[in-house]
């Protein structure tokens, strides 16, 4: 079944977008896999806001082949972009069809709006963030309030020589380099499983769960281990 990922990149202090809405502070690391990202996903969920801001002709096209639901109660029927399609609420019924079409996991595009609608709707999955070494001081926060309390578990995480930590599922995160047995270990591993890489750390070790043991290789610490019980 898809997941919904709220996957979003926010500054320490939880700000998902500066004051008057800027995003100038969202470093551009070049070792962030991009493409493997996107390749997680074929649908994007977005709130009329973030939605607005994705038709403003600087923004980079959606990939091909995936598709867009915009939320809003207020935007006219007809939603001028071929590819997106207009969901007046968010609930379990308007939802489920979204997730019995996608084949691929779903992104939470946001924004914290959106989010907070779906975590009282009880339809969030993952929430994977990227965590960018500023101080906004001020802005849109990664969860606006007022909302309710959501405990989570790290399942994995990932920090990147520009600083940026990105939490969350295990597959993307590992680097190519360790080859396609270590992501299919990890996929098989799945939710039971916690993920860190640590870069530069000289080399890595990789434990399944069930203790079994992988090799040691250069360049980096990973650890892939049973989760404490909650
Ligand atoms: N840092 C990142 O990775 C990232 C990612 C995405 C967005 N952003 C930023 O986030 C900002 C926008 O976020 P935002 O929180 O202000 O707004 P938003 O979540 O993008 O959009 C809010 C709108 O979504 C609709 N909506 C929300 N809940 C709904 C529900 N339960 N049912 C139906 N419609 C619903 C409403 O539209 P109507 O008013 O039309 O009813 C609401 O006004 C932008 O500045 C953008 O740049 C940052």
């Amino acid at each position: 079944m898809p997941r919904i990922r709220y996957h979003v990149a926010a500054s320490l202090d939880g700000y998902i977008a500066g004051r008057h809405g800027e995003f100038d502070w969202i470093t551009h690391d070049p070792t962030i896999d991009f493409a493997a990202l996107f390749a997680q996903f074929d649908t994007f969920l977005v709130g009329r806001r973030t939605f607005e801001l994705m038709l403003q002709p600087d923004a980079p096209p959606r990939p091909a082949g995936t598709r867009t639901f915009v939320f809003s109660r207020t935007l006219p029927d007809t939603v001028p972009v071929p590819t997106a399609s207009l969901v007046r609420e968010v609930s379990q019924a308007t939802v489920a069809p979204i997730k019995e079409q996608a084949r691929k996991d779903i992104w939470l595009f946001g924004g914290g709006e959106l989010f907070r609608s779906f975590l009282d709707a009880g339809l969030v999955d993952t929430v994977e963030v990227a965590v960018i070494p500023v101080l906004l001081g001020g802005g849109l926060q990664l969860l606006p309030q007022p909302a309710r309390q959501a405990k989570l578990r790290l399942t994995g995480h990932r920090v990147y020589p520009s600083g940026v930590l990105i939490t969350g599922a295990l597959d993307w995160l590992i680097p190519p380099a360790f080859g396609e047995e270590y992501v299919a270990l990890a996929k098989k591993a799945g939710d039971r499983a916690e993920l860190t890489v640590i870069e530069g750390a000289g080399h890595f070790e990789v434990i399944a769960p069930g203790t079994q043991a992988w090799p040691t290789v250069e360049k980096a610490v990973w650890s892939l281990a049973k989760p404490n019980s909650q």
